[in-house]
C-alpha cells in the first residue's frame, strides 16, 4: 500500500502519479490536497508520514512545487526517511542505500514522464542492507538523540 499527497503545487503531478498508479494496479491511499486548493505542505507531510508509522502503508509519495519543503517537513517525523529524487538515478540509490520509505518530488520541476519512471524504480528496488544498514542505523541514531 502506497501512501500519496500533495499540497497545491503538486497536485497536478499527483493526479498524473495516481493514473500511472491505477494503470499499474497499485493501492494507494490518497491524502491533500484533493482539489488543488491551497495547502500548508508540512500537514500533508504529517498525514502521509503518519500513515507510514501506524503500519498502514509501507511507502509514500509526497509532491509540492520543488519537492524540498515536504521533505523537510517529511525528515522530521521519527522513523521516516525522505528523499527528493529528481530522476531514477536518485530514486535507485535511495532505495538501495538509504532504505528510502518516502519519495519526495516536485512538481514545479519534473513532468509527468520522468515523474513516472522514478515512482517506477523506486517502488522496485529493495534496500541492499550489509554495510548501507549500519548507516541507517547511525542516521536513527541521530534522530533518537
Ligand atoms: C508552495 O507555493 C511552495 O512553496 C511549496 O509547494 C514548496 O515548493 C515548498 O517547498
Amino acid at each position: 500500500m502506497i501512501a500519496i499527497g500533495s499540497d497545491h503545487a503538486g497536485y497536478s503531478l499527483k493526479k498524473e502519479v495516481i493514473a500511472w498508479l491505477n494503470e499499474n494496479n497499485i493501492p494507494f491511499a490518497e491524502f491533500g490536497c484533493l482539489n488543488g486548493e491551497s495547502v500548508d505542505y508540512p500537514l500533508v507531510a504529517e498525514e502521509v508520514c503518519s500513515r507510514i508509522t501506524n503500519g498502514g502503508a509501507e511507502l509514500g509519495i509526497l509532491i509540492c512545487g520543488t519537492g524540498i519543503g515536504i521533505s523537510m517537513a517529511a525528515n522530521k517525523v521519527k522513523g521516516i526517511r525522505a528523499a527528493l529524487c529528481t530522476d531514477s538515478y536518485m530514486a535507485k540509490y535511495t532505495r538501495l542505500h538509504n532504505d528510502a520509505n518516502v519519495l519526495c518530488m516536485g512538481g514545479r520541476v519534473i513532468g509527468a514522464g520522468v515523474a513516472a519512471e522514478i515512482v517506477e524504480t523506486f517502488l522496485n528496488t529493495d534496500f541492499e542492507g550489509g554495510r548501507h544498514q549500519r548507516r541507517v542505523d547511525q542516521i536513527t541514531s541521530l534522530e533518537n538523540n
